[in-house]
């Protein structure tokens, strides 16, 4: 992997998300912008959306989540098998029910808008920690290569900031080889096309865990039947499986 141009930053010093402006601009500039990862940022409050201190208080931690793991040994570098296996993923998924009603007004909101036409989301989201010297994600893949359909996008949320090498690497274009790590902080999302774009992690050398969530959104209009099931979950891509079983963004309040 061609991870020679990585840049790291102190924790305190991480710089802002890249603004979808600057992104836009590198992207039609010159070769040396072609490393640029395709996202967008989509913001919202932390205030008015407590997600971190909802998680925080789901997985029982009192402190900073970027401390998450700190006192524990490394262990074994995390694989697609068991990178969603952890005691804090446990955590995550069994108190789910006290983190929905934030992330439903998630939906209903920065992400209706966002989204600007019907669509699904996915039901329960997929909980990330990337610990040092560890990686949060087994392997480099493609959303697509695990039956994700096309016209999904992600939405990738950082519960702490991330930076260089805790957080997710990104094609810059689809089958590029070429990677870049998103750079958000919590209050911003990062979204992009995991279906097309490859993606994982490094081993984190940055000193501080990355904690996060993602989700994914599918236009309903580009939703196709589909016998393709969630590699984690094992929910089939539908309505009432992996995703909602409600639109969003036809007239539906939230319930
Ligand atoms: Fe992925």
């Amino acid at each position: 992997m061609p991870f020679s141009h990585a840049s790291e930053a102190a924790p305190d010093t991480a710089p802002d998300a890249v603004p979808v402006e600057l992104l836009e601009d590198a992207t039609s500039a010159a070769d040396a912008q072609e490393d640029a990862p395709d996202y967008r940022v989509l913001r919202y409050g932390v205030k008015e959306f407590p997600i971190g201190k909802l998680v925080a208080e789901a997985l029982g931690v009192a402190g900073r989540l970027d401390r998450l793991g700190s006192a524990t040994a490394a262990g074994e570098r995390w694989v697609r098998e068991n990178d969603q296996a952890s005691a804090w993923h446990r955590e995550f998924y069994a108190h789910f029910d006290d983190i929905r009603p934030a992330y439903l007004a998630l939906i209903y909101g920065p992400v209706r808008k966002f989204m600007a036409e019907p669509f699904y989301y996915q039901a329960v989201p997929t909980f990330r920690v990337h610990l040092p010297g560890n990686v949060a994600v087994g392997e480099f893949h493609t959303d697509g290569q695990y039956g994700h359909p096309v016209g999904e996008l992600s939405f990738w949320m950082p519960l702490t900031k991330a930076w260089g090498s805790n957080s997710v690497w990104i094609e810059g274009d689809p089958g590029s080889d070429r990677y870049a790590p998103i750079v958000a902080k919590p209050g911003e999302i990062a979204v992009f096309n995991a279906v097309e774009l490859r993606h994982g992690n490094q081993a984190n050398t940055t000193g501080r865990t990355r904690v996060s969530f993602d989700f994914r959104c599918i236009p309903t209009r580009l939703l196709r039947p589909t016998e393709a099931k969630s590699i984690n979950t094992g929910m089939r891509f539908a309505p009432g499986g992996y995703y909602s079983e409600s639109v969003v963004g036809a007239g539906f309040a939230l319930a």
